[in-house]
């Protein structure tokens, strides 16, 4: 039996008469990369401040390693190995990249000393391909070097699971290639990955599992290749994004 390393059992959290996210049970498995994917306002980001802590739980539990993570504070929670990126991206951008790394690294409090903050840093940045700007301020970075420099981050954090977040929105070409080749490599190290992504391409090329959200509720879990043929899924996400580029072209 596959071990779920993140189970979230009948989660939600409504806003006044809003269920943003109702009624979830999913299991995460271990090392493998899940998306998490559905229409916009689906519920998708407020599950990931759900599981970081940033808000908190109208009802259900959620279970990290077999720990009761609900009700812990964020900083618990990430020291923990749960990892996140932010849709938009958001760098100290006076900081230099390797400044940047070096303060996640430092946050993550599991690190003795500047230097081995630093060196840390060096060693994320080299994985992610950034380790020639180390030196440049994070506002003179492009687009595609400031996701990178968020995945750096969120390395440094030393995370067994990392939560992503529309990580490749406008990224193109070249730089998108370069981001999956990045996010399978990390999978391949044994990380844990839960993907929210728009980009049907991306989502078949990554994604062992999927979970899809529609109104807050999951509809369908399971293989990639089942939900993407589910009846539902289909009427409620991916027919409707079909139907629009056939309009648009
Ligand atoms: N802090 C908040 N206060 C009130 N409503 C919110 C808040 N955060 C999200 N929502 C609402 O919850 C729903 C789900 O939003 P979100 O999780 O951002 O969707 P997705 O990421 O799938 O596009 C939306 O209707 C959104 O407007
Ligand atoms: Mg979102």
């Amino acid at each position: 039996m596959m071990t779920a390393i993140l189970e979230l059992r009948g989660v939600s959290r409504h806003f006044g008469g809003l269920r943003a996210v109702n009624d979830v049970t999913l299991s995460v498995p271990q090392g493998r990369i899940m998306g998490l994917i559905g229409p916009n306002g689906a519920g998708k980001t407020t599950l990931v401040n759900l599981i970081t802590g940033m808000i908190k739980l109208s009802a259900g539990e959620m279970w990290f390693k077999g720990a009761r993570i609900d009700g812990l504070a964020p900083h618990r929670i990430s020291r923990l190995g749960i990892a996140r990126t932010f849709q938009i991206v958001q760098p100290f951008p006076e900081m230099t990249a390797l400044e940047n790394v070096a303060a996640a690294a430092m946050f993550a409090g599991n690190i003795a000393s500047q230097s081995e903050a630093r060196d840390f840093a060096e060693s994320q940045l080299e994985r992610v391909g950034l380790l020639e700007l180390r030196s440049t301020l994070a506002s003179r970075l492009s687009l595609g070097q400031r996701k990178r420099l968020e995945f750096a981050k969120s390395l440094a954090m030393k995370p067994s699971i990392l939560l992503l977040d529309e990580v490749n929105a406008g990224l193109h070409g070249g730089e998108l290639a370069e981001a999956i080749t990045l996010i399978r490599s990390l999978a391949q190290d044994g990380l844990t990955i839960l993907i929210i992504e728009h980009l049907m391409k991306v989502v078949v090329s990554l994604c062992d599992d999927l979970a899809v959200l529609h109104h807050g509720e999951l509809i369908a879990n399971g293989p990639a290749q089942q939900v993407m043929g589910d009846e539902h899924v289909i009427k409620a996400y991916l027919g409707e994004r079909y139907l629009k580029r056939q309009r648009a072209g």
